[in-house]
């Protein structure tokens, strides 16, 4: 993982918007968040998956592919995945993914492809955000929550990818991110900020079925329990979404590995950002099964079931 070394807490918030930390901690779980000041999506990439590769004990030229997924990019083109490539010096086929805050799932499923096809033998997944450009300062119901920074995975080809649930209900009236309008002289159409919206109500709800709804499935597809599992790892969007689900589910809360109240949602680096602290901690052993699930705009959901 990588996150920009700069802090703000919600007091900082406080100074910007009509809020307090008193109900930040409370409503969302968030202490502080890492926000860039001169850090790129790209760069915060980069960083990211140098520290996958070090870990790894893998260089740069031995990729077969990079797939990178966004919702913040620093260019429409060239794709965060090409910046990325070049970053690193790699000379493997780079290409982005978009499927908002559950888009690292999506990237594992489709290196779960390139491996099953005998096409990749080491593949270089990474999720890269800064949410902060893309957030309304002025919208207190969405700028406290948010966080920047990347997380990445080097993968290998083998059978540690167990099982996956992949569900799309398409439409933009929950949560949407529009792009500039641009410059036209001949557009009458409209012309909206381009700022995350979202309807957090409606997106709290589907978030916490969907969790359930994708765990319920791994379990019943693969004969699985919650006492079989070592972790999850779930998007960190609001504590209260993941304390709902795990109440819903009946899995324990420890069970879930959470790092919102230091890190914020970091949309497509959530996962991988909290999978990497855990993984450094210690507390993940070879073999251990966990789940990964997530959800966000799209809207799209996704968890996964792997062996690590
Ligand atoms: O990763 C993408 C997916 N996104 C998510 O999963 C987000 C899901 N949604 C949420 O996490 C929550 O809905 C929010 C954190 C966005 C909002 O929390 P909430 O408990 O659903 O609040 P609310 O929208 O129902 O608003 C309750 C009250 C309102 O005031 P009134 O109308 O009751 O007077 C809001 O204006 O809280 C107010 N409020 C705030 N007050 C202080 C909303 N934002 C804030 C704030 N500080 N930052």
């Amino acid at each position: 993982m990588y996150v920009p070394p700069h802090t703000v807490t919600n007091d900082d918030l406080s100074a910007l918007v009509e809020t307090n930390d008193e109900w930040i901690r409370r409503r969302v779980g968030i202490a502080e968040r890492h926000i860039a000041v001169t850090e790129s999506t790209a760069g915060m990439a980069a960083a990211a998956a140098r520290n996958a590769l070090d870990n790894a004990g893998i260089a740069a030229e031995d990729l077969d592919l990079i797939l990178c997924a966004t919702v913040s990019a620093d260019n429409v083109s060239p794709s965060l995945a090409c910046m990325v490539q070049a970053a690193l010096g790699a000379v493997c086929p780079a290409y982005d993914i978009n499927a908002a805050c559950s888009a690292f799932l999506f990237l594992l499923e489709t290196a779960a492809g390139w491996f099953a096809r005998g096409r990749a033998k080491k593949i270089l997944v990474v999720g890269s955000e800064r949410m902060s450009r893309i957030v309304d300062w002025s919208d207190r119901g969405t700028c406290v929550i948010f966080g920047d920074g990347a997380g990445a995975a080097v993968l290998g080809a083998g059978d540690g990818y167990l099982d996956s649930v992949i569900t799309v209900r398409g439409g933009d009236s929950v949560i949407k991110i529009p792009c500039s309008a641009g410059k036209s002289p001949f557009w009458q159409g409209s012309c909206e900020e381009p700022y995350i919206q979202m309807n957090g109500q409606e997106t709290f709800k589907y978030a916490v079925n969907a969790m359930c709804g994708d765990i319920q499935t791994l379990f019943n597809r693969n004969g699985l329990t919650h006492d079989d599992l070592a972790w999850i790892v779930p998007h960190q969007a609001n504590y209260r979404i993941i304390e709902s689900a795990a109440k819903r589910s009946g899995i324990p809360q420890e069970k879930f590995y959470l790092n919102i109240d230091r890190v914020g949602n970091t949309s497509s680096a959530s996962v991988p950002i909290a999978l990497d602290e855990l993984n450094r901690s210690g507390r993940l052993q070879r073999g251990d099964k966990i789940i990964l699930t997530a959800f966000g705009g799209g809207l799209a959901n996704a968890a996964c079931l792997l062996t690590w």
